[in-house]
């Protein structure tokens, strides 16, 4: 279907001067104000009309107390499952929440020791790996291996982690590798899991976010569902994750029980009186906004991948099978990560993540986010290319 068939259509918006972490702060990130950002994990697209109604809808009471999270709310996040995954999740598995870091540290503490090994699969989201530490568990790193240009799991070294481990933390789909695992490499992993007794952290927060393959809940797969804490939001899917407000799927009454305790103890367990309105009105009248918003994504992931190829060789994209995120593989520049930081911000003027923030195996590696206009991504590429050839000739 063409844009303009579409009603509720996602739309391009400068959010310069929005209080917006991506685009106001790059001088405190960056050094320099005048990058143009791709880099944190949110898009600068407009959120579909029924959430932008609900809120106003909301704003336009004037008091704004504390909320609880109504019927609805479990009702939306249930159909929503079922509808997408076939996921049949029952009323009391959910629990509400604020931000999934947040939630991914408490279903740490909740469910693990002060010195047990916590297996996360690198590169990784960095709040992964801080929360790991933080908490003061063992980092048992599981090294994701590149294959062309796509990421498999070391499942060897895997058996050998799990030995040692209480809990494995899965990011599916992956953050920043763009894999979606597919169902031979979960019942792999649910093989390892179940023979060593592990409790899994499932951050699911990218599954609407899927290009072709169909995400499987972790949950969903045999045995897993009493091991399995999900962590899930309509914050990436929908654009928008300054509302705070996410949830946790948790079948097992103990898990659930520990988990909520957790929360109890860190004073998180108020609702946020725009988050609630907007995931219900998300995730019931959302629909036809994401599926134009994929589209978007795609196109944007050609283009940009294209581009590279053709452009600059020595920066591979591999390919994305979820997020609006590509992974490149610069190590061909043969540059350290502070020259390669430094290229892209103070020659391509560029702001990307870098790779070596995802764990030492990102080391020589960019994130770059490409939920933004063609015309943004296109000034993007030019200077890249710019910044490139000059690298180049020198
Ligand atoms: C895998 C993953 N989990 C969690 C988050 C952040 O979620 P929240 O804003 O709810 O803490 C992100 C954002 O980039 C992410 O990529």
């Amino acid at each position: 279907m063409r844009s303009e068939e579409i009603e509720d259509y996602p739309r391009y918006v400068d959010r310069r001067g929005t209080g917006s972490v991506k685009w106001d702060t790059l001088k405190e990130r960056f050094g320099r104000e005048d990058l143009v950002p791709l880099w944190v994990a949110d898009g600068d697209f407009s959120a579909p009309r029924a959430v932008q109604e609900a809120i106003r809808k909301r704003a336009e009471h004037p008091v704004y107390g504390y909320a609880y999270y109504p019927e609805a709310f479990y009702e939306a996040i249930k159909t929503w499952q079922e509808r997408r995954y076939g996921w049949r999740v029952e009323r009391e598995w959910i629990e509400p929440a604020h931000w999934v870091v947040a939630s991914l540290h408490l279903a740490i503490d909740a469910c693990s020791e002060v010195g047990d090994g916590v297996i996360v699969q690198t590169p990784i989201y960095p709040p992964f790996l801080k929360a790991v530490k933080r908490l003061k568990r063992t980092l048992l790193e599981n090294r994701l291996l590149l294959d062309g240009d796509r990421y498999r799991i070391d499942f060897e070294d895997l058996e050998e982690k799990a030995k040692e481990a209480k809990m494995l933390m899965l990011c599916s789909p992956h953050n920043p590798t763009s894999r979606a695992w597919s169902a031979e490499e979960l019942e792999r992993i649910v093989a390892i899991v179940e023979a060593n007794d592990l409790i899994v952290v499932s951050d699911e927060i990218h599954a609407d976010i899927v290009y072709g393959a169909r995400h499987i809940p972790f949950a969903t797969l045999p045995g897993m569902a009493r091991r399995t804490l999900t962590f899930n939001a309509p914050s990436k899917t929908f654009n928008i994750p300054g509302l705070n407000t996410s949830y946790a799927i948790i079948p097992d009454d103990s898990l659930r029980r520990r988990f909520r305790m957790a929360v109890a103890r860190s004073g998180l367990d108020n609702g946020n009186d725009f988050g609630i309105p907007a995931l219900i009105a998300a995730y019931k009248e959302g629909g036809e906004w994401l599926g134009a918003m994929l589209k978007i994504y795609e196109e944007n992931i050609v283009y940009v991948r294209d581009f590279l190829l053709e452009h600059t060789p020595k920066i591979r994209p591999l390919t994305v099978e979820a997020t609006y995120l590509i992974w490149l593989d610069c190590r061909e520049m043969e540059l350290s990560d502070e020259e390669l930081r430094s290229f892209f911000v103070e020659e391509a003027r560029l702001a990307l993540n870098s790779g070596v923030n995802f764990g030492k195996a990102g080391s020589g590696f960019m994130r770059i986010n490409i939920a933004t206009s063609q015309e943004v991504l296109a000034e993007a590429m030019k200077r890249l290319k710019e910044a490139y050839d000059q690298w180049e000739r020198r």
